[in-house]
């Protein structure tokens, strides 16, 4: 990976590290060829039916934002083999390990994309998406980093606009703020519902869930995670009428 592609790469919403190690020659061939055959084109129109990406027929779409090493994603994509995945991941190291995986064990239904997923969110038709998945993103602890967090007005909006009307939106997290932000700014966009109903409903991890490496660290560590679950719901209030869009 030379510094040209680097520097072209979009940062508005993307403030972690895009490199860790530097990757074998066998992974970076992986990587290569991953890339070439699975990455999005944003520079040509997003198909109106996003089924239309994936080579297999699928029934539904589903994005995954930071996905990490890729755990959560290969699990899901193997056990539904009928729904198209979307996996975005900037760091090379996370894209490197899911392309050697998928070297060994060639899902059809995944398609990713190496940069800044508000990028991929601009570029989705409305209401295209069936569900969208954050699973333990950047916390961004310090109050005055909270502005860096994925969740927030703006992307909620982008959200709610990919969405169709009944798709559902997955938050876990392991950093009680960032739960509380994300249920604060949910309730104060309007175009989501928050499903819970009992404790247990944001205690007990998601349907068929294989963890991911950080929710494993988090539980080292004695903290305990949260799985919150939305349905996009009605219309979104004017960013103006938020009471959270100035934070
Ligand atoms: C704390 S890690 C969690 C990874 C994985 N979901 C897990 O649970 O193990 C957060 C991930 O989000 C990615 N990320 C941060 N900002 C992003 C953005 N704007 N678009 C896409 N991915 C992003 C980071 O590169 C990082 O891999």
């Amino acid at each position: 990976m030379g510094d040209e592609p680097r520097r072209s790469r979009s940062t508005e919403g993307f403030f972690g590290r895009r490199h860790g190690k530097t990757i074998r020659p066998q992974q970076a061939s992986a990587l290569a060829q991953g890339l070439d055959m699975r990455r999005l084109d944003l520079g040509v129109a997003a198909p109106q039916d996003l089924r239309d990406l994936f080579p297999v027929p699928v029934a539904a779409v589903t994005l995954e934002i930071g996905f990490g090493g890729g755990e959560h994603l290969l699990s899901e994509a193997a056990a539904h083999p009928d729904i198209g995945f979307i996996g975005i991941e900037p760091f090379v190291n996370g894209m490197a390990k899911m392309m050697m995986a998928l070297d060994r064990q060639p899902l059809p239904n995944i398609r990713v994309y190496d940069d800044d997923a508000m990028r991929v969110l601009d570029w989705l038709p409305p209401g295209s998406v069936d569900a969208i998945e954050l699973l333990y993103p950047d916390p961004w602890p310090k109050k005055r980093h909270w502005k860096r967090r994925f969740v927030g007005p703006a992307n909620l909006d982008r959200f709610a606009r990919v969405l169709r009307h009944g798709g559902a939106f997955r938050f876990a997290s392991d950093v009680d703020t960032y739960v509380n932000w994300t249920l604060l700014h949910c309730a104060s966009h309007g175009g989501f519902e928050w499903l819970a109903k009992t404790a247990g409903d944001w205690h007990d991890a998601y349907e068929g869930w294989p963890g991911t490496r950080y929710e494993a660290k988090a539980l080292r560590e004695g903290r305990r995670p949260a799985y919150l679950r939305f349905v996009r719901t009605g219309n979104p209030p004017s960013p103006a009428h938020s009471p959270l869009t100035d934070q």
